[in-house]
């Protein structure tokens, strides 16, 4: 039988009476109990029919029910047993604990249909197998026989727990016509046309109400790249650690303040054509302060503050070429020499969160840009024990609490360190970042008092944000091959929960 069917004969039985209980009708009328719900269900939604559910409940047998109503209960087979053994000579002991469950033997006591046998010792039989009346029996026999409103509550209860009985309850619906009934059910239309306002046909049609509730279609456009929501994340906590932004809008830099004032030196590998890009036009900067640009120039050539200079000719042109910024650090170095110029040092913490450019080949962990985190604490006399505690205090407001650390070098920083963090899901150590206490050779020349010292670390943005959104790739998360539905849909990213599957390498 279809549904249409089912339709039919519901709509042609409420023409002459109601259904007092769809699923007797059901079964007068020889159909599923199932189908006929969900007939009912779509009548009731536009109203065709009211329906008006009630549930019973009804007992049936369980498998093991079956098993007694065809054999006999546990303490009858009991009784069985106690009086076949006795006849064979070999009785069963009281206290065989082993023999029957206690619970069946305690029935079978009760009922007085075996006892023990004082002087023996042994369970023997008192009643005859053939005359006893097994009551367990009796009162299934009236569930199987649909007559369950004769076992009274507690012995229903007990054949329930006894896992003889189960309950099933049934929905029921008592039907009648509802405002919108016709014999034969009207379609509402869905759609209003100028054919049915032109023929005045309008007039008599049924309409499906406006679903005022229906979800919109999703917006297209306006949607933040989870990048940008992950670099709200880092902003917030660096603002809640007291930090302030640097300004990072200058993403032409000359080398001098990218690598000189930093005292990495000219002939260092990353300054060459391999990892920068230089800029061809305008190819040289013309505004460096001249008496700060010669005290890096004596700071690299012969040295001073207790250093021996890298003992080269420093080049003026190679200072001045411009270049993509390979790190914020260039931002860091120019805001301390501002810091350094002011009459009176004031001890300062800085963040920044922007793009550096390297040329590097892309893969799946390295593109030509990404994003840097980078922060600095400046004040006087503070000391690595301070970087650790402040990188735990950062990396814990990020979820990440189990750090290490391992000795590194940096042109600029001494003593430097590479941050690991554990990552629970890949069961690693990763690399999640660079740290250091910026040189003296770095400081001074700029005009910071001899007891003012600088931490710093930095970190790429996009290497936490890879494994807090599971990519593995990084140009599915960044570039022209990255897809716009997953920042349609990518959800806000909460630091401090765990955790997508990781990225598989670093990618700074
Ligand atoms: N500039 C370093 C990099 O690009 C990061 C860093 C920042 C290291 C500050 C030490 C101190 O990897």
């Amino acid at each position: 039988t279809t549904g249409e069917q089912i339709e039919a004969a519901i709509l042609g039985q409420l023409q002459t009476s109601n259904i007092d209980n769809s699923v007797s009708w059901a079964e007068e009328n020889g159909l599923e109990r199932k189908a006929v719900e969900s007939v009912i269900k779509s009548l009731t939604s536009d109203e065709t029919v009211t329906a008006i559910s009630s549930t019973s409940v009804a007992f049936k047998l369980t498998p093991a029910g079956d098993a007694v109503l065809a054999s006999g209960s546990p303490e009858f087979h009991i009784l069985v047993t106690v009086a076949e053994r006795a006849a064979a000579g070999n009785p069963v002991s009281a206290k065989d604990k082993e023999a029957f469950a206690a619970q069946d033997k305690g029935r079978a006591m009760k009922s007085k249909w075996i006892k023990v046998d004082k002087a023996s010792g042994n369970l023997v039989a008192v009643a005859d197998v053939g005359e006893v009346v097994d009551e367990t029996k009796v009162q299934l026999s009236k569930v199987f026989t649909g007559k369950s409103e004769e076992v009274a509550g507690k012995v229903m209860k007990d054949l329930k727990k006894r896992g003889f009985v189960a309950e099933v309850k049934t929905v029921s619906y008592a039907v009648s016509k509802g405002s919108n009934y016709a014999p034969v059910r009207q379609k509402p239309k869905t759609d209003l046309t100028v054919e049915m306002l032109a023929s005045g046909e309008w007039q008599s049609l049924k309409f499906k109400p406006l679903n005022l509730k229906a979800k919109g279609r999703p917006l297209t456009g306006g949607y933040l790249h989870p990048l940008m929501k992950v670099r709200t994340q880092f902003r917030e906590i660096f603002l809640e650690m007291g930090f302030e932004e640097m300004p990072t809008n200058q993403f032409v830099e000359s080398s001098f303040w990218n690598f000189d004032s930093l005292f990495q030196p000219q002939q260092h590998p990353a300054r060459d054509a391999h990892d920068t890009f230089f800029v061809s036009d305008p190819a040289r900067t013309l505004t460096i302060p001249a008496d700060y640009m010669e005290r890096v120039r004596k700071q690299h050539e012969v040295g001073g503050y207790g250093s021996i200079g890298y003992r080269y000719d420093w080049s003026e042109d190679e200072a001045r070429k411009n270049i993509l910024r390979t790190h914020t650090t260039a931002v860091s170095s120019r805001m301390l020499y501002e810091l350094a110029q002011a009459d009176e040092f004031k001890p300062k913490k800085y963040f920044s969160i922007d793009r550096v450019t390297r040329n590097e080949t892309p893969d799946a962990t390295h593109l030509a840009e990404f994003h840097q985190v980078e922060g600095l604490i400046v004040d006087r006399n503070v000391t690595l024990g301070d970087l650790i505690g402040v990188l735990n205090e950062f990396f814990k407001k990020l979820g990440i609490d189990k750090l290490r650390f391992k000795p590194a070098y940096n042109p600029y920083t001494e003593p430097s360190m590479e941050i690991f963090s554990w990552h629970e899901g890949s069961g690693k150590w990763l690399e999640i970042g660079n740290s250091g206490v910026f040189r003296p050779e770095m400081l001074r020349p700029m005009g910071m008092p001899e007891d003012v010292s600088c931490i710093a670390w930095g970190l790429s943005l996009e290497r936490p944000t890879m494994i807090k959104y599971g990519i593995k790739n990084i140009r599915d998360l960044f570039g022209h091959e990255c897809s716009l539905a997953f920042s349609r849909t990518a959800t806000i990213c909460d630091m401090t929960l765990e955790r997508h599957p990781p990225a598989s390498a670093a990618s700074s």
